[in-house]
């Protein structure tokens, strides 16, 4: 049985969309910003030979051990760092990998990473309140359930999980306090704001606020979109996939303006800013999945892909 048999496997999202943005040619290099299980990277692999290089980055140690196994055919063309892609162009400039052809971003968790439960990131199994994409993190979920006041607690639920109940779920979690698994955290969202909402759990918000809160998911992909401009060169692209609303819109916003000149208000007579377009938009429209692709991984239908190219 060959190694990659034994291997569990993410399956990528929106694989050829992000092949055919990225414009993968033969003996061109590429960064995969979040390696995962290997997938989009494998297929970007493929699409440069020969001689194409990809350097993929991920937080996560789990993922960076399964991603060598299975692109070790391609040990050769890869440079794998376990690091966070805030550190995107130091990475790229200690590996002596600038300027690039394109960098991908793939958002979020693995369906691995979810459906370990001792990760903490799914609401239907039990584990310990963790979900840190990276070990060397400082800060978990149950540091912030246990910790923060409820004011507090209840501003983070409703601005990153967009979560109406913010208040009552604040309340009920200070109640009962300590909370140590995901299953207590579900058990108290439940009580209170009830356990049918919907069409989606009443615990997605909650969960997906505190995971954004202790990855500083936001934060960090601001401060590498940033980067990237000094990573790619003359024509690269930038593609960036992305699974909720406010990182889709930071992603639009930031594509956005790198796409104008002067940033100055209207009323301003003469620009100040001195800001020139570093970008240019593909396509104004998200790319989103397709319906064979949502029914046969019904993980991909929140993503929305976007792509621009460095002028
Ligand atoms: C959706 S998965 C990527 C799956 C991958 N495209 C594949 O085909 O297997 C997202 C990955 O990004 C990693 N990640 C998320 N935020 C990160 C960050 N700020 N720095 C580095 N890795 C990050 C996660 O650990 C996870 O492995």
């Amino acid at each position: 049985m060959s190694l990659t048999m034994t291997l569990p496997i993410h399956t990528p999202v929106l694989l050829k969309e992000a092949v055919e943005a990225l414009q993968v040619q033969p003996g061109k290099r590429y960064v995969d910003c979040t390696l995962g299980s290997g997938g989009h990277a494998m297929a970007i692999l493929e699409k440069s030979l020969p001689n194409g290089q990809l350097l993929g980055i991920d937080a996560d140690p789990d993922a960076i051990k399964i991603a060598k196994t299975r692109l070790a055919d391609y040990a050769d063309s890869t440079i794998i760092v376990n690091d966070n892609f805030a550190n995107l162009e130091t990475i790229c400039k200690e590996n002596n990998f600038l300027s690039v052809n394109g960098i991908l971003f793939d958002l979020g968790m693995s369906s691995i990473q979810l459906d370990n439960a001792e990760r903490g990131f799914s609401f239907q199994r039990d584990g310990p309140l963790d979900m840190r994409f990276g070990p060397t993190q400082e800060l978990t979920a149950a540091e912030i359930i246990n910790i923060l006041p409820e004011d507090k607690l209840g501003n983070l639920i409703r601005t990153y999980g967009e979560e109406s109940y913010s208040r009552q779920i604040a309340r009920h979690i200070v109640r009962n306090r300590p909370i140590n698994s995901t299953l207590e955290l579900v058990h108290i969202v439940e009580q209170a704001i009830g356990s049918r909402r919907g069409k989606i759990h009443p615990a997605t918000r909650t969960f997906l606020a505190l995971r954004i809160a202790v990855n500083r998911e936001l934060e960090n992909l601001l401060t590498a979109l940033k980067q990237t401009i000094n990573c790619l060169g003359h024509r690269g692209r930038l593609v960036v996939i992305s699974y909720h609303s406010l990182e889709d819109r930071l992603v639009k916003q930031f594509m956005v303006r790198e796409n104008k000149g002067c940033l100055c208000p209207p009323e301003t007579p003469i620009c100040v800013c001195g800001h020139v377009p570093s970008l240019r938009l593909i396509s104004k429209k998200a790319i989103m999945p397709l319906l064979g692709e949502i029914e046969s991984n019904p993980r991909s239908r929140s993503a929305r892909l976007r792509v621009a190219e460095r002028l």
